[in-house]
């Protein structure tokens, strides 16, 4: 585990000089009075919900299941077709993880769990309709080893129960939807998610190189996002996900997070970057940035593209000041971001408005 510059209990308790709304509730913190909110009969209760066909169905819409109930059983096909009760369902198992498994980094799985799903995403490449979150083929080598995707296994492995607890859904499904679960429940904007992810084999990862790279700047931001199809504006609001979580030395070689409210989601990465002077970290490590005042915080030199670059810099300023607006544009990037390459048979307004837990 990477050292710690800043101690958690500190880390947990910080809050930002933003209005308590956004941060006074953090859920995903909620531990322990939500204990028990998913109990372990919800396969139960979908098995119930099973309807056994004689005949092999066809998947409408996204996320159908097909099972064998028994392989010399004539009659055995089964079709699941989950509804939006469903899916609210998984959301609420993942929500209560978040809150009981909190002995984790800074408290809070949420971070690599948002981080999973960017990284399952942000493969996308526009001109070859190649990559995206549809099939979810970082469970295999050699994508789980690409070097962006150090660390990801723990956000993998969390989510294993659920998958089994919910065996109906695919991972790609799984692990968007979790993203969306993170941002909200520790305190973010909504996030409409939809079905319609199907996993793929080994055959189907992408090649190395198509994530960004934290060491580089500018050029090298704006030409992997427009790759994914994202405008500048898009990009900035999508990067203010820094607001949650750390970098890990025995990760990525960066360290540190890159504010005092690392499991809550807030405009403050924006605040910090135009409001703080930064100043090249003297360590033996890749180059990053830390704050003059603190020196507890950090930026990559991809963080510091955002204000070295005019146009980027153009909407730093209007998030840093502005919450309501990030949370805005951050929810439509990532809810594109999530959808990018997924053949939906399902319409943008069937998407599922999932209910933040208590
Ligand atoms: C130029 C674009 C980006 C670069 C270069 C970048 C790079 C990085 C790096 C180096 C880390 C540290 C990993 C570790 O050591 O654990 C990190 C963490 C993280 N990134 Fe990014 N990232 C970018 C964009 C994004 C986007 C678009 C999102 C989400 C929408 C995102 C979400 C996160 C989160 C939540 C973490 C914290 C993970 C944790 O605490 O375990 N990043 N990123």
């Amino acid at each position: 585990m990477a050292a710690r510059s800043i101690p958690r209990a500190f880390l947990r308790s910080a809050r930002p000089a933003i209005p308590a709304t956004r941060v006074a509730l953090p859920h995903g913190l909620r531990a322990v009075s939500r204990r028990g909110y998913a109990s372990g009969s919800e396969q139960g209760k979908s098995s119930n919900a099973l309807l056994w066909t004689g005949v092999a169905g066809l998947a409408l819409g996204g996320g159908a299941f097909y099972f064998l109930r028994d392989t010399t059983d004539p009659i055995s096909s089964a079709t699941f077709q989950p509804k939006p009760a469903d899916y609210q369902k998984v959301y609420d198992a993942v929500a209560a993880r978040l809150a009981d498994e909190t002995d984790y980094d800074d408290g809070s799985y949420g971070p690599v769990l948002l981080r999973l799903a960017w990284h399952a995403s942000g493969t996308y490449d526009k001109e070859t309709g190649t990559g995206g979150s549809n099939g979810a083929t970082m469970r295999f080598a050699p994508e789980s080893d690409h070097g962006a995707n150090a660390g990801l296994k723990y956000a993998r492995d969390f989510l294993e129960p659920i998958k089994a607890q919910f065996p109906w859904i695919t991972y790609s499904d799984l692990w968007t939807l979790a993203g969306a679960c993170a941002v909200q429940e520790l305190g973010g904007p909504t996030i409409p998610w939809r079905p319609g992810r199907q996993d793929k084999d080994v055959a189907g990862c992408t090649p190395d190189g198509r994530l960004p790279d934290g060491a580089k700047e500018q050029k090298h931001v704006r030409s992997v996002f427009d790759r994914m199809g994202f405008t500048d504006q898009e990009t900035v609001a999508l990067i203010g996900a820094h607001s949650l979580g750390r970098a890990h030395a025995d990760r990525s070689g960066f360290d540190g997070p890159w504010d005092f409210s690392p499991t809550v989601f807030t405009n403050e990465f924006f605040r910090l970057l135009s409001e703080e002077k930064w100043q090249q970290k003297k360590w033996n490590g890749p180059k990053q940035f830390t704050d003059k005042s603190t020196q507890s915080l950090m930026m990559l030199p991809a963080d510091m593209a955002l204000v070295n670059d005019k146009t980027f810099k153009k909407y730093v300023d209007i998030y840093a000041k502005d919450s309501d607006t990030f949370f805005r544009d951050f929810s439509n990037a990532f809810v594109k971001l999530l959808e990018l390459g997924v053949p939906f048979t399902t319409k943008a307004e069937d998407r599922i408005v999932f209910k933040t837990s208590e």
